[in-house]
């Protein structure tokens, strides 16, 4: 064990749960890349050269439509790049004109690149990637200069960097530098998701966004899945309990997930489905945004919130998540906790706010996501991950 120490949670857990890297409260050890981390590599640098080489579809983007201006972005990304996306439906919020954005797990870089046509020229994408070969880096770097020229950008807004989303700043991304983070179907491929969400927060400014679609169970996911390699690789056995993620969001100071869309996705072989189904597992594929927000925002109260327009297509329709959305120039009263998003992230362009005496109750509970995508209460997502 290079981690010490027997509690479930914390840096100090089991070897298993350990970031890769060295960590300040584990007596200041170097720790081998874990063997989870070597195993994914293999995954995306050997193993898996085209979408084809899945076992499953969990990570395979569908072929469904796109808002144009998602459609233009996509037609213009090289072909070798498209050939090796094992992302789920692009990643793209809203509002991104002159945004920075990180993606963690960049892959080949189609995200990256697509999103580099989205924030247009004084944006900035930067991919972060910890597998050289095959599927990621070295394919992303190698068409940095064709979507450059593509696009018309006199200089690159995209660039890639080697390193482990669990450790954010030593890959030398700096602390309150991003706009928005996304990521697509990799977290789940973490042993911990804790450190990708603390260091996320880290990185992110003060109001930023952390958008991101992945694999949810719904229960803690038993051991004899977690050491199945190839569900592992194929974004199904590391899926986090979704209740989790409310309780690390919370623990490194994120404000709750918004869930906006949500799916559960089918097995492409019989075989996979037996296993996973037999003791009753589900496993779905949802976006959450989770924001980062100055203090003061705890202080928000209830008030009514009317979208002016002005985003790129949502003229009619802006949906913060699947509970509140916004049609153009209707107020509405909001929670206190949708009240601090409005005021403190970027989306504070498009509304405009006013005190109001009456007050919109939270609901209780968190929304079970397999609930809602089973009861159709939720948008179906038009990708599996
Ligand atoms: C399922 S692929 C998704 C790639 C990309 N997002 C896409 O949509 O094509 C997973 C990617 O995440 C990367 N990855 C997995 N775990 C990682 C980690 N802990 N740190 C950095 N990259 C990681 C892998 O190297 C691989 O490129």
């Amino acid at each position: 064990m290079s981690c010490k120490g027997s509690q479930p949670s914390g840096c100090c857990a089991p070897k298993a749960e350990c970031p890769p890297e060295k960590t300040s409260c584990c007596g200041g050890q170097e720790p081998k890349p874990s063997a989870v981390h070597d195993q994914v590599k293999d995954y995306y640098g050997k193993r898996v050269v085209t979408g084809d080489d899945l076992q499953t579809n969990v990570c395979l983007m569908a072929k469904t439509k796109k808002p144009a201006y998602i459609r233009e972005a996509l037609a213009m990304i090289h072909d070798e790049v498209q050939s090796k996306y094992y992302g789920c439906g692009l990643i793209a919020p809203e509002a991104l004109p002159g945004c920075s954005i990180l993606d963690l797990g960049s892959g080949a870089g189609m995200d990256c690149f697509v999103l580099s046509k989205l924030v247009g020229p004084n944006g900035h994408v930067t991919g972060l990637d910890m597998t050289d070969e095959q599927a990621s880096l070295d394919v992303a770097n190698k068409h940095i200069a064709y979507h450059m020229e593509k696009f018309g950008y006199k200089e690159p807004n995209v660039n890639f960097i080697k390193g482990y989303i669990e450790k954010m700043v030593a890959a030398g991304l700096k602390p309150n530098s991003f706009d928005i983070i996304v990521s697509n179907c990799v977290i789940n491929l973490c042993p911990d998701k804790r450190p990708v969400l603390s260091d996320a927060y880290a990185v992110l400014k003060e109001g930023g966004e952390l958008y991101f679609s992945d694999v949810y169970s719904d229960k803690v996911v038993p051991e004899e899945i977690r050491k199945n390699e190839i569900l592992w690789g194929e974004c199904i056995a590391g899926a986090l309990y979704w209740r989790e993620l409310y309780q690390y969001a919370k623990e490194v100071g994120f404000t709750e997930p918004f869930l906006v869309e949500a799916s559960e996705f089918s097995f492409r072989d019989n075989s996979w489905k037996d296993m996973l189904g037999q003791d009753g597992y589900g496993f779905l594929s949802a976006n959450y945004r989770l924001f980062k927000l100055p203090a003061e925002a705890k202080d928000c109260k209830s008030m009514s919130a009317t979208y002016l327009g002005g985003i790129q297509a949502c003229e009619e329709v802006f949906a913060l998540d699947y509970k509140y959305k916004f049609k153009k120039n209707e107020a509405l009263v909001v929670p206190p906790h949708v009240t601090a998003v409005l005021m403190y992230s970027r989306f504070k362009n498009f509304f405009k706010l006013e005190e109001t005496t009456e007050i919109a109750k939270k609901g209780c509970g968190l929304p079970d996501p397999f609930q809602l995508a089973r009861s159709g209460d939720i948008e179906l997502k038009k990708g599996c991950c």
